[in-house]
């Protein structure tokens, strides 16, 4: 008789999370534990969570309260909350929700294996979230055949994210990140490497090099301005990988090495994300950001001037504490100064241990939705002006899968800048590149067809 389970991972927040949730699949491989999306199955589920709003963190809970019925019925389910909010709550979680087994902070998933075998033995919960600025991120594994295409990877086996650091130290006074990823750590170049080789070697294309902060990736006393470039240049010389994008990049520390990357390293795509959260210096100022917009104005003409085609995304937040109408004004008028290809935008929230949270002025809830609105609606505009340039031009598309699961012959795709195009054509494989011309603008895509 087979010893194998199954487990039902969710996945809630980053990148770096799904990253995770992908580690913990492989550990969890290793004591017996298989993969499924049917939650009624699972003899063990993950829920791997997010704390970045209190949103993120409300999901979760509905998410636990649902979990606790299913337990109700089913006693020997054992259940795990992994991520931000377990490393934010730690022993209150199975205080507060006794369904809940094990609790693993963001530095500990390594040691999930071996707290399931506990929990399985005896039966009681553990708690796992020590957070130490000496730790060490551990030897990647090798994938398993097949490891690749499973679960969180199955919509797009041919592109990975790969972490290269993590934790902040920026302690910008509204987000709860330093406090549940801890301090910058960095990854072995050697290792980092060795996992892109492997992965190059599984067919894999496409790699996102992730961070909370990637320019200070190998930063030590020695190496002030840290190694990311060079890390860049060592990852575009492996065989097989055709695009490499990384998130997230601080505006105070993008430095002219990194800019001339986008240049000089072919297989680095011409997209960058680069949050500014506010357009005025005063809310710049209470957040802690330690950039001006006049410089970060600069680095985005510095880097168009290299590279025109470059397309730009960014991070927002409207309603941060004290945050006036002229201030919200100036976040506006930089929408129209940099138009933006794309911009994630929140509305400020209130975060455990965050500076901001005991600041004063806090902007009603109403103002902070109209803000939003307004300032989403303005940006939808200019995604669409600059949709339409593209019409009528040739790009080349790395394609992604089918974009519809009931019309045969759609299929979806992404230019190296980053946009999403939709067309029409047989025959073709996820991982293959095609040129697509351009018919027509949407607001969060394009759509055309295959050229000759
Ligand atoms: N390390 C990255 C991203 C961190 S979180 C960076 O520095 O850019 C992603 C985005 O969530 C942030 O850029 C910010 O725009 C938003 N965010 C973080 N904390 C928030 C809060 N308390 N309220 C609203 N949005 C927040
Ligand atoms: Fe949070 Fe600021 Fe660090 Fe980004 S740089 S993770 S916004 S503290
Ligand atoms: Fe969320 Fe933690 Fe990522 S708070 S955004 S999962 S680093």
């Amino acid at each position: 008789m087979s010893t194998e389970k199954l487990v039902y991972i969710e996945t809630f927040g980053c990148q770096m999370n799904e990253r995770d949730s992908e580690i913990m699949e492989q550990l969890l491989r290793q004591v017996d534990y298989l993969p499924t999306r049917e939650l009624s199955r699972a003899d063990l589920v993950v829920v791997n969570t997010c704390s970045i709003r209190a949103k993120a963190e409300q999901k979760v809970y509905s998410l636990l309260g649902r979990l606790k019925k299913i337990k109700d019925g089913k006693p020997g389910l054992i259940i795990t909350v992994a991520g931000c909010v377990a490393q934010q709550e730690g022993e209150r979680l199975p205080a507060r929700m006794p369904q809940v087994d094990i609790v693993v902070g963001t530095q500990n998933i390594y040691r999930l294996p071996s707290l399931i075998k506990e929990v399985e033995a005896k039966r009681c919960s553990r708690v796992a979230v020590d957070l130490s600025p000496s730790f060490v991120i551990p030897r990647h594994l090798p994938s398993p055949p097949g490891a690749v295409v499973a679960s969180a990877s199955e919509k797009r086996p041919f592109k990975k994210f790969v972490t290269i650091m993590q934790g902040c130290n920026n302690f910008c006074t509204y987000c709860v990140v330093p406090h549940t990823r801890g301090r910058e750590v960095s990854r072995d170049m050697d290792d980092i490497l060795s996992e892109i080789q492997d992965l190059a070697g599984q067919g894999i294309k496409e790699v996102t090099l992730l961070g909370q902060n990637v320019n200070s990736y190998g930063k030590t006393s020695d190496t002030a301005g840290g190694r990311f470039p060079e890390l860049l240049r060592k990852v575009a010389e492996i065989d097989g990988i055709q695009r490499i994008r990384f998130t997230t990049s601080h505006p105070k520390d993008l430095s002219d090495e990194l800019m001339r990357c986008f240049v000089e390293v072919d297989k680095l795509c011409p997209s960058f994300h680069l949050p500014v959260q506010s357009g005025s210096n005063r809310v710049l100022k209470m957040m802690n950001r330690r950039y001006t917009i006049e410089s970060y104005l600069d680095k985005v003409e510095a880097l168009r001037k290299m590279l025109p085609e470059i397309s730009l995304t960014t991070d927002i937040i409207v309603g941060f504490p004290g945050e006036t109408d002229e201030d919200f004004s100036a976040t506006m008028e930089l929408l129209e100064q940099v138009r933006y290809h794309g911009a994630f935008s929140f509305k400020y929230s209130d975060r455990p241990l965050a500076k901001s949270t005991d600041f004063a002025d806090k902007v009603p809830e109403d103002v902070k939705s109209a803000r939003l609105a307004r300032l989403q609606d303005r940006q939808d505009q200019i995604n669409l002006e600059l949709h339409q340039q593209h019409v009528g031009s040739c790009l080349t598309v790395m394609v992604e899968g089918r974009s519809s699961k009931t019309s045969r012959g759609q299929w979806s795709g992404r230019t190296d800048t980053n946009h999403v195009v939709n067309f029409t054509a047989e025959g073709l494989q996820a991982g293959q590149m095609v040129k697509i011309r351009i018919e027509e603008a949407c607001l969060h895509s394009l759509r055309g067809s295959l050229a000759d």
